[in-house]
């Protein structure tokens, strides 16, 4: 191969059928190196470097590419680089983010979208991606008690913004004119008060405002309470605000609690207010039947969110906006686009799903939960759910029977959060006790051995783990816990000695 190419040879070459069945046998012999290292656990969960020296490193990397001679030995040493560099959710060790380890084998199906760039503004773009769409939101749809010939939805990229879709739907139709004329003065959105962060973004970019927020506090348990939201409710309505939709969580993001969406639809049902379910984390235990009363009542929702990518175990980004009412399938826009959108053919918006996302181009979203769904059928999805739901209780229930740590509540689902409070650190100031479960995570973190993530709950720093790796094995969180109390002893004692 001649170190500098003709424009023509490189191009000739990027495309050629040769060149594709040699790096892709590269591919493929450094992923399955790559998943039988991660899997063996031979190697760190995060690959921790200072984000400056990374900018750095990719950066000099894209600097060295036209001086190459052999291009294969650079590919191979660009996917080296690329796979030493990740984090490694697919370590027994990952207990972290709700970002789970996905099935490979979704990832291989979802490859076949990048291999071949199936985007789906309009039907005739991505015909079988947007085959594949509908099947997954009528299964979906059915999953949730709806019957698919009466609702609708779409896929997105990511929950943030299909929880903004569902508000700006609701918005849409509670308030008709507010496409063209804004939303009105006296709207307002109540919204549990440990709802994700981008239901509060979206008030912002839904020009309602933070403030016209009314957040329903939660219980002891985390949970929305039915009184208090039929109070604000009311004072809303005494107050002449209108509702623009209440925002239940299944489950909230902070320790997991689902809301008791049955007795909250019965209060918004009688102040006939539109109920969006964000059910972004906790819709895959739809797909458990050990798990699913969790969502008891969701199927009274006006709206629901629930995202694949995260316990439904494929790559991101995948997530559903669920809608009841099939009438509101074209309430989420209003666009003229003659280029796009035939107005000849109307029966092609059905089909042309750019009419009701945010997104024009749009990524082939629904190639690897389609595939795995269709490969394994409902019982891969109960099964991980089952697994991971059941680690998070072993991993409770080791909290609790050991006096070292505390945990702040029962988990629902497969999110634990609790400190490293041994007696000696009982009675000793927040801010030391706060200080020694940030150092305790940061040092685990950096020991390669496992990746656990923080949060903060009423002013305390806490330990969280969300269990997102069918592969972590019961014998994998008792070492986790017992590494926390190694480290958590040496901290608390370095911080009672400073103290
Ligand atoms: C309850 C809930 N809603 C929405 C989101 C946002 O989803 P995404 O990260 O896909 O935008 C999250 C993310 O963790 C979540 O936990």
């Amino acid at each position: 191969m001649p170190a500098v190419d003709s424009a023509l040879d490189l191009l000739d070459r990027i495309y050629s059928s040769e060149d594709f069945d040699r790096m892709s046998a590269i591919w493929q012999q450094a992923m399955g190196h790559h998943f039988q290292q991660v899997l063996a656990g031979d190697t760190r969960v995060l690959n921790w470097t200072e984000p400056a020296d990374a900018v750095a490193l990719a950066e000099s990397l894209m600097a060295g590419g036209t001086a190459t001679a052999d291009r294969g030995e650079r590919f191979e040493s660009l996917l080296t680089q690329m796979l030493r560099s990740g984090h490694n959710l697919h370590h027994s060790g990952y207990i972290g983010h709700q970002v789970p380890a996905n099935a490979p084998i979704a990832g291989l199906f979802d490859a076949v979208g990048s291999m071949t760039n199936q985007p789906m503004a309009v039907y005739e773009m991505g015909p079988w991606a947007t085959a594949v769409e509908h099947a997954i939101v009528r299964a979906m749809c059915r999953k949730v008690g709806w019957d698919p010939e009466q609702s609708t939805g779409v896929l997105t990229h990511g929950g943030s913004l299909a929880n903004l879709t569902a508000l700006l739907t609701a918005r849409n139709v509670v308030f008709p004119d507010s496409w063209r004329n804004g939303t009105p003065d006296n709207a307002v959105l109540i919204s549990q008060s440990d709802a994700h962060y981008c239901v509060a973004r979206s008030a912002g970019i839904l020009g309602l405002g933070t403030k016209r927020i009314l957040a329903v506090d939660v219980d002891d348990q985390r949970r929305m309470c039915p009184e208090r939201l039929e109070r604000v409710l009311q004072q809303a309505r005494d107050d002449g605000q209108q509702p623009l939709a209440v925002v239940a969580c299944a489950c909230a993001t902070p320790i997991g609690a689902f809301d008791p969406l049955d007795r909250i639809a019965d209060v918004c049902e009688q102040y006939q207010v539109w109920l969006h379910v964000d059910a972004a984390h906790g819709g895959a235990a739809l797909m458990s039947r050990q798990h699913r009363g969790l969502l008891r009542g969701v199927e009274r929702a006006d709206s629901v969110v629930w995202d694949a990518h995260k316990m439904m175990f494929v790559p991101a980004l995948c997530a559903a906006v669920l809608l009841k009412n099939r009438e509101h399938r074209f309430h989420t826009f209003e666009q003229d686009a003659p280029y796009l959108f035939d107005p000849d053919n109307p029966g092609m918006a059905e089909y042309d799903n750019g009419v009701r996302t945010v997104e024009c181009t749009k990524r082939s979203l629904g190639f690897g939960l389609w595939g795995m769904w269709s490969l394994y059928g409902d019982e891969v999805f109960e099964r991980l759910v089952d697994r991971v739901f059941d680690r998070c209780r072993f991993a409770w229930q080791t909290v609790c029977d050991d006096e070292r740590f505390e945990s702040l509540h029962e988990p629902d689902c497969n999110i634990l959060v609790f400190r490293y409070l041994p007696e000696s650190l009982r009675a000793a100031a927040p801010d030391l006790v706060n200080a020694v479960q940030r150092k305790i995570r940061a040092a685990l973190i950096r020991s390669g051995d496992f990746y656990i993530v923080q949060t903060t709950i009423a002013g305390q720093v806490c330990l969280r783990m969300c269990f997102m790796n069918p592969a972590t094995t019961e014998q994998k969180v008792a070492s986790a816990l017992q590494n926390i109390a190694e480290l958590g002893e040496q901290f608390a004692a370095e911080a009672m000695d400073a103290d």
